[in-house]
């Protein structure tokens, strides 16, 4: 996608097309007259196993048909809940994918707040959805939009955070509730040698990281997986499509490095079971290549690992002094390779009156843990004088990485249900060793910076070449994103603005990491080279495994592999 700053805050929300579509060129979207009938829905609908659903915005309920309706408390109380948003068809996790900007600047959205437009509208929420429990619904909902060339998103949780599970006029494919989690202690992929044995779960692909981490712990193992609020992002679904980062990653890879085995339906219509013996190109790309591109995945299998201890590192500070904590935070910044090697790995933020992080290791003892820790918590005891304030510097031991898990991401809400656009970019390891002086003051002079503790080690010691995922996760350390929010009811010219900013930071920050790239699920939509930035050198193999998988090009998502040739809207061919 090819965005001019003119065009920033139209390209968040696509902008309106041209209803007039010539049928070779562009996707078939709701209101025109190619729509399907409602005989042609009847259709679809005898193949499925469930209802056609028809998704409603996250604040439908707030609105009733004659105007604004007291029925909002809950979307009130729950509105920032991952868990509550992502039960519902229509809702995404920032409510910005499910509103619209018009080119003339006007807004389509559905607000909590009824008073602002006085109406809710469907905005970017796709209009049908099929709520799919089998691989045969997805069949049956890939091959009716094939036959009627419709634009299809395929939505699990909705927390992508650049919309690609939502689409205006779309027909949806939701996941969401393929929930089945198997476990096998000697699983065997298919077509390998008997001897090629995992301790595995194959999660279907609606199961949530909350869900498949306590199917884990049931059993005395661990996946590896996401870290949120409430454990709400999807475990099978984009994550790992797109490489999935833990906390776990460098003692155990990247989620990619730890599927086994997948299912998918691809755009013919056929069900495939792929891995590293059959059908090995995709499976290669399904691991890091990117969601919603080359089918609908339908499951996953990963690989388990030892339920030990975990250590935890917490340090939180302030100051009034900016440059105190700039230059700590630098400090710290500076033994993250060694605590990568280590198995450390967790999550920071910082501004210019606080830093604070949270990172852990399965790995070490508590003795190793404090030796490792006492010497930065003792450097920070010493600038107390110097007008430093201490909330935490300690380490603690848990029974297990579940009961850390449980005690500090067991709350649903407050991470989700803001209106976001992200910047992100991926530090090289050898930055971080050779210019972290300047690296830390970029990202300290830029607001509402955190950080993903969540490369090296493990990460940097797998093959790049082992699957489609960016090249540059593996020379990176750490993920750094940050970002821009606003309140409802905003005007397009002021998101507009908002956006421009992330995108000037953004050039600052790449000039001094010019040859890594970005995490493709957590990344702006302004990247000047989606290709190199997302894929890196492995674009070219990843786009003739698409083109060979997806000879209809059904799957097309925002800065995807083969996205350019489709319009800002992804409904007309360029
Ligand atoms: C609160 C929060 C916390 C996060 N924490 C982490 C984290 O710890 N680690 C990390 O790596 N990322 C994290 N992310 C980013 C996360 O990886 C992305 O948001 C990812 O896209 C979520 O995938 P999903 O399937 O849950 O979401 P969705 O938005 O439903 O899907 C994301 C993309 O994948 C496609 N897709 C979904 N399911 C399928 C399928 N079965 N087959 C084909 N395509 C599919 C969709 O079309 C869409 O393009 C976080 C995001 C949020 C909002
Ligand atoms: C919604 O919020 C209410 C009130 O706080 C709470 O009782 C309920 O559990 C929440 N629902 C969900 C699904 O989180
Ligand atoms: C902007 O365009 C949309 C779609 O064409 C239209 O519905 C809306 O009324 C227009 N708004 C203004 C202020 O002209
Ligand atoms: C809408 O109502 C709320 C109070 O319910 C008020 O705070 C807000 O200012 C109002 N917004 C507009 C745009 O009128
Ligand atoms: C979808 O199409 C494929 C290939 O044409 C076919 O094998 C399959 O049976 C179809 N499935 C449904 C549910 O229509
Ligand atoms: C889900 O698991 C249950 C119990 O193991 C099984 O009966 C059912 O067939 C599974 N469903 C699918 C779609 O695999
Ligand atoms: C499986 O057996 C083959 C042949 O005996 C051997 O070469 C291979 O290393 C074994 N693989 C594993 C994972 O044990
Ligand atoms: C996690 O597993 C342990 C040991 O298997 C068990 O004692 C504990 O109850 C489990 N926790 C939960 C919440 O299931
Ligand atoms: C740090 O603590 C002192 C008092 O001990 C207080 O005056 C100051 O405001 C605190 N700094 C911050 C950033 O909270
Ligand atoms: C702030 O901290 C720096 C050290 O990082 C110190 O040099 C400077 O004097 C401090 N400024 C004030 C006003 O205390
Ligand atoms: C902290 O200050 C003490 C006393 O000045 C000094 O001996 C020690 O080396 C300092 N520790 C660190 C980590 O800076
Ligand atoms: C700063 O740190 C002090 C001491 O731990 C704490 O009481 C205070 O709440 C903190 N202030 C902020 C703004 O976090
Ligand atoms: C490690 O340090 C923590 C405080 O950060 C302390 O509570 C704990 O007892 C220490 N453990 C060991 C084994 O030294």
């Amino acid at each position: 996608m090819k965005l001019s700053l003119s065009t920033l805050a139209a390209g968040i929300f696509y902008v309106a097309s041209v209803d007039a579509a010539s049928a070779s060129q562009c996707r078939c979207v709701y209101g025109q007259s190619c729509w399907p009938s409602g005989s042609d829905f009847s259709q679809l609908q005898s193949l499925l196993s469930q209802s056609l659903l028809y998704p409603k915005p996250t604040a439908s309920q707030c609105y009733s048909t004659s105007g604004a309706s007291d029925d909002c408390s809950d979307v009130i109380a729950n509105y920032t809940s991952g868990i509550w948003r992502s039960d519902m068809v229509g809702s995404m996790e920032a409510p910005n994918w499910e509103s619209y900007i018009f080119q003339n600047g006007t807004i389509a959205a559905c607000y909590p707040e009824t008073n602002i437009t006085g109406a809710c509208d469907q905005g970017n929420v796709p209009v049908i959805a099929v709520d799919a429990r089998t691989p045969a619904d997805i069949q049956a909902a890939v091959n009716f939009s094939v036959m009627h060339d419709l634009r299809m998103v395929v939505k699990n949780t909705g927390h992508d955070y650049i919309g690609r599970s939502a689409g205006r006029g779309a027909l949806m494919v939701w996941t969401h509730n393929m929930k089945n989690i198997t476990h096998d202690g000697s699983f065997v992929p298919e077509g390998a040698p008997p001897n090629e044995t995992y301790d595995a779960f194959t999660l279907e692909a609606g199961v949530q990281w909350f869900e498949a981490y306590a199917a884990a712990n049931a059993t005395g193992r661990v996946l590896v997986g996401g870290l949120s609020a409430g454990g709400s992002v999807g475990a099978a679904g984009g994550w790992i499509q797109g490489g999935g980062h833990s906390a776990l990653s460098s003692n155990y890879g990247l989620g990619v490095d730890n599927a086994v085995e997948m299912t998918v339906v691809t755009s013919t219509g056929q069900y495939l079971t792929v891995n590293a013996h059959q059908n090995p190109d995709l499976f290669w790309a399904l691991r890091g290549g990117g969601g919603g591109t080359y089918g609908v995945v339908t499951s996953v299998t990963y690989k388990t690992h030892p339920a030990l201890p975990a250590l935890v590192a917490i340090f939180s500070v302030n100051s009034t002094n900016s440059s105190l904590i700039q230059q700590l935070f630098t400090e710290s910044y500076t033994m993250l390779p060694s605590l990568s090697d280590a198995g450390w790995g967790g999550y920071g933020g910082i501004d210019n009156t606080s830093v604070e992080f949270i990172y852990l290791s399965p790995n070490v003892s508590w003795a190793q843990a404090n030796e490792t820790w006492t010497p930065f918590f003792e450097r920070a005891a010493n600038l107390t004088s110097a007008g430093l304030n201490i909330t935490a510097a300690e380490t603690l031991q848990f029974p297990s990485f579940y009961t850390l898990y449980e005690s500090f991401f067991g709350t649903p809400t407050g991470q989700n249900g803001g209106n976001v656009i992200l910047g992100s970019r991926l530090i090289p390891r050898e930055v971080i060793e050779n210019n972290n002086d300047e690296m830390c003051t970029a990202i300290f002079e830029t607001p509402g910076m955190s950080w993903n503790f969540v490369a090296g080690g493990k990460v940097s010691t797998v093959d790049p070449d082992s699957a489609g995922l960016n090249p540059a996760w593996r020379k990176a350390v750490v993920h750094i994103t940050w970002g821009a929010s606003w309140e409802d009811g905003a005007s397009a010219e002021d998101i507009g603005q908002l956006a421009a900013g992330v995108k000037e930071q953004e050039a600052r920050i790449r000039e001094l990491t010019p040859e890594s790239g970005c995490y493709f699920n957590e990344a702006s939509p302004f990247e000047e080279d989606f290709r190199y930035t997302f894929f890196g050198d492995h674009y070219a193999k990843l786009k003739e495994i698409k083109d060979k998988y997806d000879p209809h090009q059904l799957f097309v998502v925002t800065q995807g592999v083969g996205s350019e040739e489709w319009d800002d809207e992804l409904t007309c061919r360029v």
